[in-house]
């Protein structure tokens, strides 16, 4: 059965009733521009073809009933009128937090009965979470009948959910992917001006992400301490943020950031500079160069970001000398996860084998392998109840 089938069919038995609208977020890759969001800086994500779906129907009274397939069937409850403080199992809060924050402009959806499936695999750096967050806000978009909001503007109040309602510091990056990716495109998206520049992704690679299978434990706390350090080299730089940093403002301002500061500010500003290249080299289908950035992206991301850990640089170095192997990175927040690795197509079925056999004699943990065709954004449809 398709997902949308399963999303669908799990509403009609757990509700009696047929939903009257099915949302589809998908989940993104990022090729490179890692931690550089945040900073106003690039990056270069693309919506992939795994989703958060959610099939829904109004109902009368100011109830929202929400069930997860993913949690286990488990079913959450919430009055129209939440208020933040609201105790609901993580995953209802994103529902939750898109009632609250329509209310917050002035909008009360209505009560609804929502069902949530898909198939991004949960919390691996896949931006399950991000994706469920634009998925609630299209859906109390289309359920308060408000059109007229471009997918940037959606993407925003996803993040907007995270930051007050999650308590979660992201950036724009995979709201903005999940929202307004480009079928058969990754995306130069500039996170000052929100502008997306469509890159064409060259036949001849595949994008495949790796599942490192070692958890994200740290991910959290770190990530905040990396984008406090961010704001204080960037005072320290007198700069707005670290976009509009370089490598000579880094350097002369050694004694007053300290060792520390330098090189967490040094990565955002070479990130940016790769992320740049990186335009260029797939435009001119030079997959070797495309290869070698996103190799010194994770040298980068481990030494002077501090987000890699052992197992992901076991991962990322086995995957770097595979045949047909470009170049790989990790991706995303860090601390484990996914990595991401670009491919000759034609030797994609060997590379999984190899990397999947070595990495896990040097680990004794399994790897999954992801081959991730560029998709479209999230989207709503209305369906026939008859
Ligand atoms: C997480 C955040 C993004 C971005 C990445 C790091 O995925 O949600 O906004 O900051 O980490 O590049």
């Amino acid at each position: 059965m398709e997902h949308r089938d399963v999303v669908v069919d799990a509403f009609r038995r757990h509700y009696r009733c047929a939903p009257t609208i099915l949302v589809r977020a998908p989940g993104r890759a990022n090729l490179i521009g890692e931690h550089t969001d945040y900073n106003d800086g690039f990056v270069m994500p693309m919506a992939i073809h795994r989703a958060v779906l959610l099939a829904a129907a109004q109902q009368s009274g100011d109830q929202v009933q929400v069930c997860s397939l993913d949690y286990g069937s488990e079913v959450a409850e919430f009055s129209s009128q939440i208020d933040p403080d609201a105790e609901l199992p993580h995953w209802a809060r994103y529902v939750g937090g898109a009632w609250w924050l329509l209310r917050q402009r002035g909008v009360v959806p209505p009560g609804a009965k929502v069902m949530i499936g898909g198939d991004i695999p949960i919390g691996v750096g896949m931006s399950s979470s991000a994706a469920l967050g634009v998925a609630v806000i299209e859906l109390v978009l289309a359920l308060t009948e408000q059109s007229g909001l471009s997918q940037a503007d959606k993407a925003l109040l996803a993040v907007e959910l995270e930051h007050e309602f999650l308590g979660t510091p992201c950036g724009v990056m995979d709201q903005m992917a999940s929202a307004s990716g480009i079928a058969g495109h990754a995306m130069l998206l500039d996170c000052r001006s929100l502008e997306i520049t469509p890159v064409s992704m060259p036949d001849q690679a595949q994008v495949v992400i790796i599942n490192s299978g070692k958890s994200r434990a740290l991910a959290s706390s770190a990530y905040a301490e990396r984008r406090r350090q961010c704001e204080q080299a960037a005072a320290i730089l007198g700069v707005s943020a670290l976009r509009d940093a370089t490598l000579d403002m880094i350097e002369a301002a050694h004694e007053l950031l300290g060792p520390i500061l330098s090189q967490r500010a040094r990565h955002v500003v070479t990130e940016n500079n790769r992320t740049l290249q990186m335009h260029s080299a797939l435009a001119s289908a030079d997959l070797a160069m495309a290869g070698n950035l996103l190799n010194r992206s994770h040298t980068s991301l481990r030494d002077d970001y501090a987000v890699s850990v052992w197992e992901m640089d076991q991962l990322v170095q086995t995957t770097q000398q595979a045949d047909g192997c470009f170049g790989a990175r990790m991706m995303g927040g860090g601390f484990g996860g996914c990595a991401v690795s670009l491919v000759e197509a034609a030797a994609v079925d060997a590379f999984i084998e190899d990397v999947g056999a070595a990495y896990e004699q040097v680990t004794e943990l399994r790897a999954e392998f992801y081959v991730c065709a560029p998709g479209g954004g999230s989207h709503v449809q209305y369906l026939e109840t008859g």
